[in-house]
């Protein structure tokens, strides 16, 4: 059904804040491992459907600046997993023609799975068809210092003025420069809350939240926000 939505209204760029893991396993009495198990599973099936849509943009947060502050053996575990998960899962996604990127500070991983990371987006890079940005060890307010400190950079190496910075060149500074802003954004799990998710990107983005848990988010429950979003009106400060 959601395929035959018109380009007009379906977004360009979806951004889905991956969140519940924890309480999903916690109701079925497992570890919060096997959460975020299924979570990662349902990422690859949500990543498909919404590339078979037609978005042509996805952003996933999966993991954020401020994950690191929960117990050892849960980072250690979801680092695990990511190994795993990128060299299966980015494997299916290849033949889906996805172009897949990653944003957030790579540097506080391992090198082994730095150089995944790598490879995975070298062996994409010629991908035509969505892209599909996974945000780890991301932070909106690490993002916008960052951009602060690379603008700097350009300032004090002389290759920009001060008085260049605006609107229009900020977002080249930003991990995802030359891609439209975020259009919808769509969190499970019952928070309502950006938890630091691409605060500039968001400005103007739709947002959808639903009272699912992630491993229990299905395609249909992403045709729901996709048919919420087509029915909102967006006025961008107009009227
Ligand atoms: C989201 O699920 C996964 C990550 C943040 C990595 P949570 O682990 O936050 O699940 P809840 O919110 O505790 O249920
Ligand atoms: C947001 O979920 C981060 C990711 C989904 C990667 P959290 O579970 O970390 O967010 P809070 O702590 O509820 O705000
Ligand atoms: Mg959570």
């Amino acid at each position: 059904m959601a395929a035959e939505k018109k380009a007009s209204v379906l977004p360009q760029h979806v951004g889905i804040i991956m969140d519940g893991n924890g309480r999903w396993a916690k109701k079925r009495l497992l570890p919060r491992s096997a959460g975020h198990r299924a979570g990662a599973q349902n990422f690859r099936t949500i990543t498909r459907y919404c590339s078979r849509v037609g978005i042509k943009y996805l952003t996933f947060y999966a993991f954020s600046t401020e994950n690191w502050s929960r117990p050892a053996e849960e980072v250690g575990g979801l680092m695990h997993l990511f190994k795993d998960y990128l060299e299966e899962a980015l494997r299916d996604f290849m033949d889906e023609n996805i172009r897949v990127r990653f944003i957030g500070d790579m540097g506080g991983f391992s090198e082994d799975l730095q150089a995944l990371m790598r490879r995975v987006e070298k062996e994409s890079a010629g991908k035509t068809g969505m892209v599909l940005n996974l945000a780890m060890n991301y932070g909106g307010r690490a993002e916008l210092s960052r951009a602060a400190r690379l603008f700097a950079e350009d300032v004090q190496a002389g290759r920009r003025a001060p008085g260049d910075m605006d609107e229009e060149l900020l977002p080249q500074y930003l991990y995802t420069a030359g891609q439209p802003d975020l259009d919808l954004l769509i969190r499970p799990s019952g928070e309502q809350r950006l938890s630091n998710f691409l605060l500039w990107q968001c400005a103007y983005a739709e947002f959808v939240f639903f009272d699912i848990l992630w491993p229990d988010f299905r395609p249909q429950d992403l045709d729901k926000a996709l048919e919420i979003y087509a029915s909102r009106q967006r006025r961008f400060g107009g009227v």
